[in-house]
């Protein structure tokens, strides 16, 4: 056995916690000791970890303060830190960490920025280049209307989404198709198609006008890299599918080889300088967004990204290491994700 670990982990009851925390301890090798915050005091994660502590969010100005003072008391090895809301600050203070004695998994402030604005990534990324959907940003009405045209539109859909958002919100796609009727007594209460007319009718008078993306609409499925990086240089990295929308969260996944996504997606990590887990998502082969954080792995037993990216921090694999575990990669993996209860008295 490798010694024991001990790790501090954010955002313990973010979507994939349960199954990182469960994969982390799996890992075979060592006993991993995981402590985890969060905001809230029925955060899933508090009943999975060995020890909880509640911190206030990350765009607080006590977040740091907080998590600071829980790595001082628990003394961790590691600080892993799974939310898009709380990594750039992370970032920001790694030294307030490590000087804790916590090896801090985020870096790279201005990557981490660039990828947090849609409409400046794709601008960054074009300087690469690498395929990427039309996209216009139209600052009035008047402009979104001729930019909808000029795109294709009533012939083709397109879609448009703000900048900065999460879990697909402000999402919509714009068809001259949309059948209301059928929609209200067919189709599940969450709904993606609108019609320009409504855009227009809805948005006319309101100041100012909303900073929107106006993008052409693939309609083609959706493939994600996830990866660790070690300074713009990917180290790990697996492909999969994104199936099943369920309210905006993919709920199958299917491991696939795709050396040209991953060749693109190295490109973007190096021009971008992105360090520690990163996911990036494709679909029909045009960029559409990074995430610069964990996200939900198709684990095998033997292939943890996680695991692998804190072995990797530590020093404890070189490059043979890194390229008998990338070896281990099998694209036969399949998952699901599904809804599961813990129970508490109070
Ligand atoms: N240009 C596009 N073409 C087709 N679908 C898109 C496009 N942009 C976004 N989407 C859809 O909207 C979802 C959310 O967009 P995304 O850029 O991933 O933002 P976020 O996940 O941060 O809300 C995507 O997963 C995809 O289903
Ligand atoms: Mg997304």
């Amino acid at each position: 056995m490798l010694p024991p670990l001990k790790v501090v982990l954010t955002a313990a009851g973010c979507p994939g916690a349960s199954t990182l925390i469960r994969m982390l301890k799996a890992n075979g090798e060592r006993e991993i000791h995981v402590h985890g915050v969060d905001t809230r005091p029925d955060a899933v994660g508090r009943f999975l970890c060995d020890g909880f502590d509640l911190v206030p969010a990350g765009g607080s100005p006590e977040f740091i303060p907080a998590l600071a003072g829980v790595v001082d008391a628990v003394r961790p090895d590691l600080l892993f830190v799974q939310s898009s809301h709380e990594i750039e600050t992370v970032a920001r203070h790694r030294e307030v960490f490590e000087r804790l004695g916590a090896r801090v998994l985020a870096d790279g402030v201005p990557g981490i920025e660039v990828a947090s604005d849609k409409a400046r990534m794709h601008a960054v990324c074009g300087e690469i280049p690498v395929p990427q959907p039309r996209l216009l940003l139209p600052a009035t009405l008047d402009e979104f209307v001729a930019g909808a045209e000029e795109l294709g539109y009533p012939g083709v859909p397109v879609c448009f989404k703000p900048p900065v958002a999460k879990g697909s919100r402000g999402f919509r796609i714009l068809s001259a198709e949309v059948d209301r009727v059928h929609e209200l007594l067919h189709e599940r209460p969450v709904n993606r198609y609108m019609a320009l007319d409504e855009f227009v009718g809805l948005l006319r008078g309101v100041e100012p006008f909303p900073r929107l993306m106006l993008m052409e609409y693939v309609d083609s499925p959706e493939i994600t890299v996830d990866l660790f990086a070690d300074k713009g240089e990917v180290v790990f990295h697996q492909v999969r599918t994104r199936e099943e929308f369920l309210t905006g969260l993919a709920m199958s996944f299917k491991s696939i080889d795709r050396p040209d996504l991953v060749e693109l997606s190295r490109h973007v990590v190096r021009h971008l300088g992105l360090d520690y887990f990163q996911s990036i998502q494709w679909i029909g082969g045009k960029l559409l967004e990074i995430n610069p954080r964990v996200s939900t792995f198709v684990y095998q037993e033997d292939f943890i990204i996680p695991y692998l990216g804190i072995r990797y921090a530590l020093g404890e694999l070189d490059a043979a290491g890194v390229a008998l575990a990338q070896s281990r990669l099998r694209f036969s993996r399949r998952s699901v994700r599904y809804y599961d209860q813990v129970f508490w008295d109070e």
